[in-house]
């Protein structure tokens, strides 16, 4: 088929590659010069494994190209996909500028028949406003239908998700239009449910607020863990082996971060108040996921004794392990935190280290894990990389000024690193104190 693509951020670029590895010809458009010609010299915008091999697989026969002419895109098309941002405004509300302007360029190089699909995260009834606008300018003569298809492929695996997703969404306005859809996505052979458009515009939302309440859920109940004795990554094991819990985003840590999950979920509650049916379990999961650093760093300010003057050795940056993504990282509000308490912060993430020099922070940036952790009188692990899964606790206590190790996702065994005559302090986890340090 033929395919043009409207945004060249994760999901746009990721989908248009995808549907180009699977036959189509696929053209990927950006209002961005920069971007297109980055992505023509094979320069990926972001970190996404297997990402820039398949783009240039697919340039390479022919079947993938980009381009910053929408019209031209839109003309050689008979599906189109928008993908483009739809940012928070300040408000909360959802920013759909580029939605509307990318609905109206379509309009006006409407030239025969085409499906627009929505991929962008968008909030319910954003269907019809892309149809309103489209309508509005093209031929009136020439039909049009606009289908919503959401998009669950999570950063860092965006690849391997978009070939092998566990479901496809999509959501016509009838069987007619959701056929050319079933056909496109056949080849995959996954479970496909076809719903109305606002259905599946919500499912989209819904999902990732779930994920998100999850997340918080677990959250708290680390925080209860800690008061009564309990741990939390025991009762995450107990509980995720209940088929109907599931084991997946339980885990506890310093809160959920990225460019989706907190604006998805503020976006949710947003138009739930809009609505009059105020989803008030999200206040209670945006809340708890605002705590979440803050009760870290209050748990080091009480261990320390005081953060004024220490010096905090940071291991990872970006939101998530396997991305340089650090859109709402848990990790840059810790260390506002840490800084904002009079504390030094030295820094090492293995991917993340130009974004987070771009975005103005003033930190000591490190060569390593141990070079971050060098005469600090605490280390906190923030993201949990493999590369800190592997730490060498013996090599990290001679280079450390101090004793404790902060594990912020909850990756470690706390009686090997005390072993090593390392504090241990995890989350919702009992503290376990080497005993030159208590
Ligand atoms: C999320 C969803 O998982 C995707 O399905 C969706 O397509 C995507 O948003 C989107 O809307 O585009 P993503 O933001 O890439 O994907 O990252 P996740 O893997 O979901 O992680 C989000 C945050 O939750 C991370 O900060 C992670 O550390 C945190 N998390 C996740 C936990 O703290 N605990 C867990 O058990 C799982």
């Amino acid at each position: 088929m033929d395919i043009a693509v409207i945004g060249t951020g994760y999901v746009g670029l990721v989908t248009g590659a995808v549907f180009a590895e699977l036959g189509n010809h696929v053209i990927c458009v950006d209002k961005m010069p920069e971007r297109i010609a980055m992505l023509k010299d094979l320069k990926m915008p972001f970190f996404e494994p297997g990402l820039r091999e398949m783009v240039e697989r697919n340039m390479e026969d022919g079947r993938l190209s980009f381009t910053t002419d929408t019209g031209e895109a839109v003309k050689a098309s008979e599906i189109i996909f928008i993908a483009v941002g739809t940012p928070p405004k300040e408000n909360g509300e959802t920013d759909l500028g580029q939605v509307e302007a990318a609905a109206a360029e379509i309009g006006k190089n409407y030239n025969n028949y085409k499906i627009i699909v929505n991929k962008s995260t968008v909030p319910v009834g954003t269907g019809d406003l892309v149809r309103e606008i489209i309508v509005r300018h093209k031929p009136p003569e020439l039909d049009i239908h606009v289908v919503s298809n959401p998009e669950f492929l999570s950063e860092g695996q965006a690849v391997a998700d978009a070939l092998n997703p566990d479901r496809i969404v999509i959501g016509a306005p009838n069987q007619q239009v959701a056929m050319k859809l079933i056909e496109l996505y056949s080849i995959l052979e996954k479970p496909m449910i076809i719903t109305s458009v606002r259905s599946a515009e919500m499912i989209k939302y819904a999902s990732n607020a779930f994920l998100a309440t999850k997340v918080s859920f677990i959250n708290s109940v680390a925080n209860l863990c800690e008061k009564v004795g309990a741990d939390v990554d025991e009762v995450r094991r107990g509980m995720g082996l209940d088929d109907r819990i599931g084991s997946r985003f339980l885990r506890a840590g310093v809160g959920y971060g990225g460019s989706c999950f907190p604006k998805d979920t503020e976006s949710l509650l947003n138009v739930s108040k809009a609505f009059g049916a105020e989803m008030q379990i999200l206040e209670g999961t945006i809340a708890v996921n605002r705590t979440q650093p803050v009760l870290f760093v209050d748990k080091a300010e009480s261990v320390l004794g005081t953060l004024d003057g220490k010096l905090i050795g940071v291991l990872g940056l970006s939101f998530k392990p396997n991305t340089d993504d650090i859109r709402e990282a848990s990790a840059l509000h810790i260390i506002a935190l840490l800084q904002e308490r009079g504390a030094r912060v030295q820094v090492y993430d293995p991917m993340a280290m130009d974004n987070v020099r771009r975005s103005g922070l003033q930190a000591s940036f490190c060569e390593d894990e141990y070079d971050a952790a060098a005469g600090a009188d605490a280390v906190m692990v923030l993201t949990e990389w493999n590369r800190f899964r592997q730490l060498n606790f013996s090599r990290l206590k001679r280079v450390m000024a101090g004793a404790h190790l902060f594990d912020g996702r909850n990756i470690y065994d706390p009686a090997v690193v005390r072993r090593y005559g390392l504090s241990y302090h995890g989350v919702g986890r009992p503290s376990v104190f080497a005993d030159e340090t208590h």
